[in-house]
């Protein structure tokens, strides 16, 4: 598994995984509502390009990602179906999204008429971003929806394929934010309609939205945190209404172990000392490979057993307390599964005080992605 790596730290994502559950969310939804998988920040930390092929090989029709930078990556990769940008490109760029066929965002009428000034060879595809409650980029009023879609009538260099919503609190245990969004976005979908006679899609739902109310889904869902096998909150991992399978896990190998006598500290600020003999490892991890500091106390598995991180984590190296000497090279799992114990992503998420999301992002470029299919 590691042999060409260079070192005996790295994370495995399971491709299996990402298909299961692109099947699982298609299998919710109406047969008319179709799967954009969200793959920016490097697919949640788990792999832009390999994520973005099984996705659209199990079913997924669109990519979505938050930078230009993220969907031209994808393109020179060869993977030629519709990308779309949630992020605001400047119009300085948007040539390059038209000359590679890219889906870009537009909320402002400044930008549209910026674009149409641009005298671009072919027109940009986009869609039209509303603010129903997210409170973060997107049209707001009438008079906004009106201006923009006059600009856009007159222009040649813009085409309008879709317009989209985000929902602030799907995920959550409470729904009056959530129906209020869903309201606001009906109205404006009504005013659009009315003075924009071309059909577009339309698509509002995250994984939470989706899972919870696939027959409100439009034309199409964006699939982000459970395509990786992760519950958007709490809530919806009791509700348990779709089975997911977690693609992500984190490995590395015991790099040295010692026998210590009682009173013998560990790492930097000797803020652990040894009380018995104990049989202390050492593997390669550290917080520049995104394995934080606060993780000092965590689980790790060795063995099928959880032993605990103990002393700082440094830079580059980690201290674990074993229940007896393990070889050189002995397997060590920091977040998944060895026989029947198992450490969640949520689990470490719990540890950090914040959210699933944060995890795989977290786990550096240092650490090298494995791939299962
Ligand atoms: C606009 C937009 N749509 C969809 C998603 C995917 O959300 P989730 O990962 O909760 O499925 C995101 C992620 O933040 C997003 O920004």
């Amino acid at each position: 598994m590691d042999s060409h790596l260079f070192r005996s730290t790295w994370a495995e994502v399971d491709l299996n995984a990402i298909g299961h559950n692109v099947r699982e969310m298609k299998n919710r939804l109406p047969e008319h509502c179709a799967v954009i998988a969200v793959v920016k920040a490097d697919a949640y930390g788990h792999g832009a390009e390999k994520v973005a092929e099984k996705a659209l090989d199990s079913g997924a029709t669109m990519l979505a990602v938050a930078l230009l930078k993220e969907a031209l990556v994808l393109r020179e990769a060869n993977i030629t179906d519709p990308i779309l940008v949630f992020g605001r490109v400047s119009p300085h760029d948007v040539p390059v999204a038209a000359s590679q066929n890219i889906i870009l965002t537009c909320y402002q009428k400044d930008w549209v008429r910026e674009v149409n000034q641009m005298k671009l060879p072919y027109p940009v595809d986009v869609h039209m971003k509303w603010d129903t409650g997210m409170g973060r980029v997107g049209l707001r009023t009438e008079e906004e929806l009106i201006e923009i879609t006059d600009e856009l009538r007159n222009s040649t260099a813009v085409n309008l394929t879709g317009v989209y919503t985000h929902f602030a609190t799907a995920d959550d245990t409470e729904f009056a934010y959530f129906e209020k969004q869903q309201r606001r976005f009906d109205n404006v979908l009504k005013t659009f309609k009315s003075i924009w006679a071309e059909p577009v899609n339309v698509h509002v739902g995250n994984s939470a939205a989706s899972i919870r109310f696939p027959e409100r889904m439009y034309d199409y869902m964006r699939f982000g945190i459970s395509m990786y096998g992760l519950y958007p909150s709490d809530p919806v991992k009791d509700e348990r209404d779709i089975q997911l399978k977690p693609a992500f896990s984190l490995h590395s190998r015991l790099d040295h172990v010692k026998w210590l006598d009682p009173g013998e500290s560990i790492s930097y600020g000797a803020t652990y000392t040894t009380e018995d003999e104990e049989y202390i490892g050492t593997i390669p991890i550290g917080y520049a490979d995104g394995w934080i500091r606060k993780l000092q106390g965590a689980d790790v598995l060795v063995d099928g057993k959880r032993m605990p991180i103990v002393g700082r984590i440094t830079m580059d190296q980690t201290m674990i307390k074993l229940d007896q000497a393990y070889p050189v090279g002995t397997q060590v799992t920091l977040i998944g599964k060895q026989s029947d114990e198992e450490i969640e992503v949520d689990e470490i998420a719990e540890k950090l005080e914040t959210i699933n999301y944060e995890i795989p992002c977290m786990i550096s470029e240092r650490v090298p992605r494995q791939y299962k299919s």
